[in-house]
């Protein structure tokens, strides 16, 4: 990596990484073989049987396969990659087709969306997020991808990579959150859980980050609205977790939905073509979503079919998802030459890449050796326990937690207790709700089945009907610790499931309500696919437990947690609001011109006629101020930690450094506990404004009761360089504001400055 100065702005130098994100692999004697290999198949392929291999054709996820219809596509050369075929014969069939009956005997892609797991259903991403854990987040993907691979699968459309900053999307349930280093960190590992060491093996799932790009800044969080984001904030934000799946080897890539400032992604030319292949050297294959390419249509940005298709080809969409408009028209483009062959030719090559780094060629079909018995394991249950005890948050206890291990009579009410679909969250096709370990279930397994009260209240989390109310406060009355099981179905997240008001839906807080009555300390443990706005509810209950939806496994993991077998350590990945008023609300905003003062207005006190001015004219809301419920990188658990012995060494620093930044950290508490440690800095003078706080770096550190820890971060002063408009990273001189600490709003307080020469160290 080589700096160039660029000048002095005002009191600051600048300088400018060169080749800071040029990704191009170098070339090698085995990437030439594969080059020539395409080279060869392409010469002897004919323009449609090119255009059919830039065809994936496939059916709802529900829909039962129909493989005799597809047979005679596949053995025409009109298809080139499939998705949701689930039944292994039809795809064995299938693929002999391919193989042994279509001229060129290129083998079909089988795709699926295996998002959080296949069988066994891990925490949604969002929950994987919470973890803070590469390892584990890199394991549940390649359990995914050794179930997946038993049906043919070799080719997941995950990890879902966008960043969202506003909980009423729905798709926030599948993105790693709000923050780009933890959403780098996420991709890198899922992208290498995925693929695994080598991708031909026969359990290898090919990735495929989406939705390039910034579908999760959806214009007031209603998924598929156009996305409104200034060319810095893209550059700085939401492409930075694509840029690193690239560099982890991601073989392939989806367009959006949305448009950006006027042009559909699938139509994108200067983020497929200028971005994505120039500047970060990507050679693997560019999917379109599903009918994102004549969606352009109704975007209004094609005239039809035809237009769409070439905008699409044109903008560097190699293989379009269930439309037909390549197919139909792209090879009549060619011939009246309104497309070059070369666009083609460059589509297919792509196309052809991924096929042969699968190693599909050689070994086409699944391994017949592996089918249902490789199916929820016992490894895959056991990290799918792990997982979702690790991605679960403590948000609050005023002690009751953990329980005692002889609680005395429990009372577990709430519509998720019990609701085995529920807790596997979105985008679960192949997890069977019959599989799933509830919470009630590993309860009653724990403390027997007498010493349980059981009483939905609600029959779902939508529900109104206070029928239930009756038997619910029946069994809070008698018990010693009421376990209340609420927050969202699955259904009210993912694809298309934004909602506009945040809070626990149905009757909930009415029933929660009812259940203070009694003055038994109250437990709320969530399950659901986004924060939701707890203001009704949070200061009735003695302890909350944000659970996502956990997966498979959820019921014995929380059941390990309430119980204090294993103290949380999940940690938000998003910043929890108040009240959804305030969304969108994320921790790396910027200063403004008038930042608030810390101490909050009361709302009420305001005087009834008060001068314009006299409330002070700062940046905030006058009835909820600046603050959160919970800010980024939150979560309590069952010791206490303390920070001190900060430590940055050298204090001033050249470009081409590294930093160390050193804390001790001391189990001050009882129980034996991992923290999630985290450092964040700010630049605090730069040509373009810098957030408030950013996320460097974070640890897991497990430590006994009163056990201390050097916690140490190597920080590479490139890390701290920033996009300007024009994608150009600069990293600039001057003071680095820096925090180690338990949250975005939390931690020790140093600086190092970015200078040329002379080194330092701190005292
Ligand atoms: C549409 C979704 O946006 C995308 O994420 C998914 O992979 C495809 N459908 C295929 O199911």
């Amino acid at each position: 990596m080589t700096v160039a100065r660029v000048a002095a702005r005002g009191l600051r130098t600048s300088w400018i990484w060169l080749g800071l994100f040029c990704l191009i692999p170098a070339s090698s004697p085995a990437q030439d073989a594969l080059e020539e290999r395409i080279e060869t198949i392409l010469q002897g392929m004919s323009l449609e049987e090119k255009v059919g291999q830039m065809s994936l054709r496939g059916r709802s996820s529900r829909s039962k396969d129909d493989p005799t219809a597809l047979e005679i596509e596949v053995r025409e050369g009109r298809i080139g990659a499939m998705l949701n075929v689930m039944d292994r014969a039809a795809v064995d069939r299938l693929q002999e087709v391919a193989v042994h009956e279509s001229r060129h005997g290129i083998p079909l892609l089988f795709g699926r969306d295996v998002i959080h797991g296949f069988r066994t259903i891990f925490p949604i991403p969002l929950g994987l997020a919470a973890s803070f854990d590469r390892q584990l987040v890199s394991e549940a993907m390649r359990f995914s991808a050794q179930e997946a691979s038993t049906y043919g699968i070799r080719w997941t459309f995950a990890p879902m990579v966008d960043l969202a900053r506003d909980p009423r999307w729905g798709r926030i349930a599948e993105s790693p959150g709000e923050d780009p280093h933890l959403a780098e960190q996420m991709t890198e590992a899922m992208v290498q859980g995925f693929q695994g060491d080598n991708l031909t093996a026969p359990d290898s799932l090919a990735a495929c980050i989406k939705h390039f790009a910034a579908y999760g800044a959806a214009v007031g969080g209603r998924d598929y609205n156009s996305a409104q984001v200034p060319p810095a904030l893209m550059h700085n934000l939401y492409l930075r977790p694509f840029a690193a799946g690239v560099q982890a080897g991601a073989a392939s890539l989806m367009t959006a939905f949305n448009e950006i400032d006027g042009i559909p992604a699938s139509g994108h030319r200067a983020l497929l073509r200028d971005v994505l292949r120039d500047d970060w050297g990507f050679d693997g294959l560019v999917v379109s979503d599903w009918e994102s390419v004549t969606e352009m249509i109704a975007h209004g940005f094609s005239a039809d079919d035809a237009h769409a298709a070439q905008q699409a080809a044109v903008a560097g969409v190699d293989l379009e998802m269930t439309s037909r408009s390549y197919l139909d028209h792209l090879p009549g483009l060619v011939k009246d030459g309104k497309i070059d062959e070369s666009v083609i030719d460059d589509a297919v090559r792509n196309i052809l890449r991924i096929k042969l780094r699968l190693g599909l060629f050689e070994r086409p079909n699944r391994d017949p050796a592996r089918g249902d018995d490789a199916l929820l394991t016992d490894a895959a249950l056991d990290a799918s326990r792990r997982a979702a005890r690790q991605s679960t948050v403590l948000l609050k206890n005023t002690g009751i937690l953990p329980l005692a291990k002889d609680p005395g009579r429990i009372a577990v009410i709430g519509p998720l207790a019990e609701a085995p679909h529920e807790q596997l969250g979105t985008w679960t096709f192949d997890g069977k709700a019959a599989d799933s370990r509830t919470p009630l279930a590993a309860l009653r397994q724990r403390l027997g089945a007498d010493n349980v009260a059981y009483a939905a209240g609600l029959s779902h989390s939508r529900s109104q009907d206070h029928e239930g109310f009756a038997a619910a406060r029946e069994a809070a009355r008698e018990a010693e610790v009421v376990l209340f099981f609420g927050g969202e179905e699955a259904i009210l997240s993912g694809e298309a499931h934004s909602r506009a008001d945040l809070r626990l839906p149905g009757a909930q807080e009415a029933l929660l309500a009812e259940l203070t009555e009694f003055g038994h300390p109250i437990v709320l443990v969530l399950l659901s696919g986004r924060p939701n706005t707890l203001e009704a509810v949070i200061d009735k209950v003695d302890a909350i437990l944000m659970a996502w939806h956990p997966g498979t496994m959820g019921g014995p993991a929380l059941t390990d947690l309430l119980f204090g077998d294993v103290s949380p350590s999940g940690r938000l990945p998003v910043t929890w609001p108040r009240t959804v008023g305030q969304i969108p609300i994320f921790y790396n905003h910027k200063m403004t011109g008038r930042p608030a003062p810390a101490e909050t207005l009361s709302f009420e006190d305001i005087p009834v006629g008060a001068w314009q001015s006299s409330l002070s004219n700062t940046s905030r809301y006058l009835d909820y101020g600046t603050e959160p419920a919970f800010p980024f990188g939150f979560g309590l658990t069952y010791t206490t930690f303390r920070y001190d012995g900060l430590r940055i060494t050298p204090t001033i620093i050249p470009p081409e450094g590294t930093v160390t930044i050193e804390a001790r950290l001391t189990n001050t508490g009882s129980r034996r506990a991992t923290e999630v440690v985290q450092l964040y800095t700010r630049d605090p003078v730069a040509s373009l404004t810098r957030p408030v706080r950013e996320l460097k770096g974070f640890q897991r550190v497990e430590l006994g009761p009163g056990e201390t820890r050097r916690v140490s971060f190597e920080l590479p002063i490139e890390a701290l360089s920033f996009f300007h408009a024009d994608g150009s990273a600069h990293l600039e001189s001057g003071e680095i504001q820096v925090w180690v600490g338990r949250h975005a709003n939390d931690g020790l307080a140093g600086r190092f400055e970015i200078r040329e020469s002379d080194t330092g160290t701190s005292p």
